[in-house]
C-alpha cells in the first residue's frame, strides 16, 4: 500500500487518505474470471451478482407479448438483420444470452452508456419478457 504525504492546508488527514484510496482503486483494473459474456474484466463480486440475477430471471416465464411491446423501442437501434451503425443485431439471440447481456449492462459488468440507460429501468419481468421476444424474432 502506498502512502502519500499530501499536505492540503486545512483538509483533515483522513479525508485526504480516502481520496487517495479512491483514486488508486479506480486506477487498478478489476481482475477476475470472465463469467459474463462480452465483459472484459469483471470484479468477482459483481460477476456473482450478475449470475444470481440471471438465475432469478431465467426462472421467470417471460411474456412474449409484453416483450414485443417493450421491444418496440429496442428495434429503433437494433435492426432486424445486420449491424446498423455499430449496433449489433439481436434477433434470435438465445434467451440466456440476452438475459446475461441485459443484466450485465444494468449492473455495470458490461459498460456501454446507451445500454446502461436502456436497462436501468428494466425489472426482472421486463428482462424475461424481452429475452423471450428477442429469441423469437425473425431476421427478415
Ligand atoms: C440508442 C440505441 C439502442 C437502443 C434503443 C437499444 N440498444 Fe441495445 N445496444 C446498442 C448498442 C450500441 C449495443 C452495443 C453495446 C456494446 O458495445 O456493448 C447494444 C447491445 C445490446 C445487446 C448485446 C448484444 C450482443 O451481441 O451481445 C443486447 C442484448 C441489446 N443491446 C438489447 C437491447 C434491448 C432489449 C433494448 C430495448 C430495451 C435495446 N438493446 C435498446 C444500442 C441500443
Amino acid at each position: 500500500v502506498l502512502t502519500f504525504r499530501l499536505r492540503a492546508p486545512g483538509a483533515p488527514v483522513t479525508l485526504v487518505r480516502i481520496a487517495c484510496v479512491a483514486v488508486l482503486a479506480s486506477a487498478i483494473p478489476l481482475a477476475g474470471p470472465v463469467g459474463v459474456a462480452g465483459a472484459s474484466s469483471v470484479d468477482p463480486a459483481l460477476a456473482l451478482e450478475v449470475e444470481h440475477a440471471v438465475t432469478r430471471i431465467l426462472a421467470i416465464e417471460g411474456d412474449p407479448d409484453y416483450g414485443a411491446y417493450l421491444g418496440g423501442e429496442c428495434v429503433t437501434c437494433h435492426q432486424k438483420s445486420g449491424h446498423a451503425g455499430g449496433v449489433p443485431p439481436i434477433s434470435g439471440l438465445p434467451v440466456d444470452y440476452t438475459v446475461g447481456a441485459l443484466v450485465a449492462y444494468k449492473l455495470g459488468a458490461r459498460t456501454n452508456d446507451v445500454m446502461k440507460l436502456m436497462t436501468a429501468r428494466l425489472g426482472d419481468e421486463e428482462i424475461a419478457a424481452l429475452a423471450v421476444y428477442i429469441a423469437g424474432m425473425g431476421t427478415e
